[in-house]
């Protein structure tokens, strides 16, 4: 059987320099590699809606901004469907009977879920009608890794492409296939995450060295952020800071402009911007050594990243130009998706034997009872 990808983001913001390396580089690959049956690759606005319930704007604004992220590094809808979550009804159904085969307690030791419930500040001890300070658990949030195998099961997708918080919810998607199958017969694909190939581009950290970028930190280089705002994050951007003069030795480890080198430079970087180094090896024991300043680096940084980011900047003025293409490729995608997911909807409910009106030989086998044969 061929392989399928089925991954997505949520669309409460701009996608960053962290969505690309940790995932949305690795799908455009796998996109032009071939290697695939089918990509699918989802706005998850339901998902988004599961802790912002009071901000449905927000998700709304964002779904064309996610759009031309992702058009802009290069999905392409002739390759990959690109389609939005809540379009797809059937994904909510499938989460509905996946819920009867997960507990309260196995989704509480959930490690992502522990995470954002601390995040959000949610309180697990607030009682009913407690006040706006101790807000409980929103039901549907709780529940949201239930509905991320329900998205991942409907496309029987084999391989998923994303970061490493996605684990825990890529791990409690294979107990509800195993589950699934054992219960009611062979019927769902057990999917695989695929997590990016090094350590920086795992967690590439905020230009200000804190462990994620994030737009509340305002520690984020968007896909979209010119040249000039480029460069003056990178300028600014931590590095070491005992690396006082130039001559002093400095540390490559916990040195964001480093790190972000480690996820973006290629040799062939070095004969173009800084022929007097082969590799970034070469660079970094430089570096270490000392004699090597922070403005030499920042600039090669610079260099680097914006001839990555030129062409993605160049086709998101094309499809900024095109706005109501955009929502077409949406729509098409949605329409597509949705009926791959029905197939699987269809063998689950067969599976689970409830699809009495598809189902002759149990309305003849009733009618047989009753007539007392
Ligand atoms: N949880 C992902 C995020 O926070 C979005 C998402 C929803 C997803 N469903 C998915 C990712 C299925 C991979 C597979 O960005």
């Amino acid at each position: 059987m061929g392989k399928i990808i089925l991954t997505g983001d949520r669309p409460t913001g701009k996608l960053h320099l962290g969505h690309f390396v940790g995932s949305l580089r690795r799908r455009v690959e796998l996109q032009n590699s071939g290697e695939f049956e089918k990509i699918f690759i989802m706005i998850a606005d339901a998902q988004a809606l599961t802790d912002n319930a009071d901000n449905p704007e927000k998700v709304r604004q964002n779904i064309v901004e996610v759009a031309l992220d992702y058009l802009s590094a290069g999905l392409d809808p002739e390759r990959s469907t690109l389609f939005i979550q809540s379009q797809v009804p059937e994904l909510c159904e499938l989460a509905f009977y996946y819920m009867n085969l997960v507990t309260v307690q196995r989704l509480q030791r959930n490690p992502t879920v522990k995470a954002e419930i601390q995040m959000r500040g949610f309180a697990e001890n607030a009682v009913e009608g407690d006040t706006q300070q101790r807000q409980g658990i929103p039901v549907g949030f709780f529940t949201y890794p239930i509905s991320q195998a329900a998205d991942i099961t409907a496309f029987k997708a084999t391989t998923v492409p994303a970061g490493e918080d996605q684990e825990p919810m890529i791990e409690q998607t294979r107990e509800i296939v195993h589950k699934f199958n054992s219960v009611y017969g062979p019927t769902l694909v057990e999917p695989e995450i695929l997590l990016p190939g090094n350590a920086a581009c795992m967690r590439l950290p905020g230009t200000d060295g804190k462990a994620k970028m994030s737009k509340s930190l305002g520690n984020c280089i968007y896909l979209s952020d010119t040249a000039d705002e480029v460069k003056k994050k990178v300028m600014g951007m931590y590095t070491d800071p005992d690396h006082l003069r130039v001559e002093d030795p400095g540390k490559v480890e916990g040195n964001t402009v480093f790190t972000y080198l480690d996820a973006f430079c290629r040799d062939e970087h070095f004969a173009k911007y800084l022929p007097d180094y082969a590799s970034l090896d070469e660079l970094k024991a430089h570096y270490r050594r000392g004699g090597l300043g922070d403005v030499k680096v920042k600039r090669l940084l610079i260099a680097v990243l914006n001839e990555t980011l030129d062409p993605i900047r160049e086709r998101r003025r094309y499809f900024e130009q095109h706005i109501e293409d955009v929502y077409e490729f949406l729509r098409r995608g949605s329409e597509c998706a949705r009926a791959a997911a029905a197939e699987t909807l269809a063998d689950v409910r067969r599976s689970m034997r409830i699809d009495y009106f598809d189902d002759a030989a149990l309305i003849a086998e009733q009618a047989a009872r009753y007539r007392n044969e």
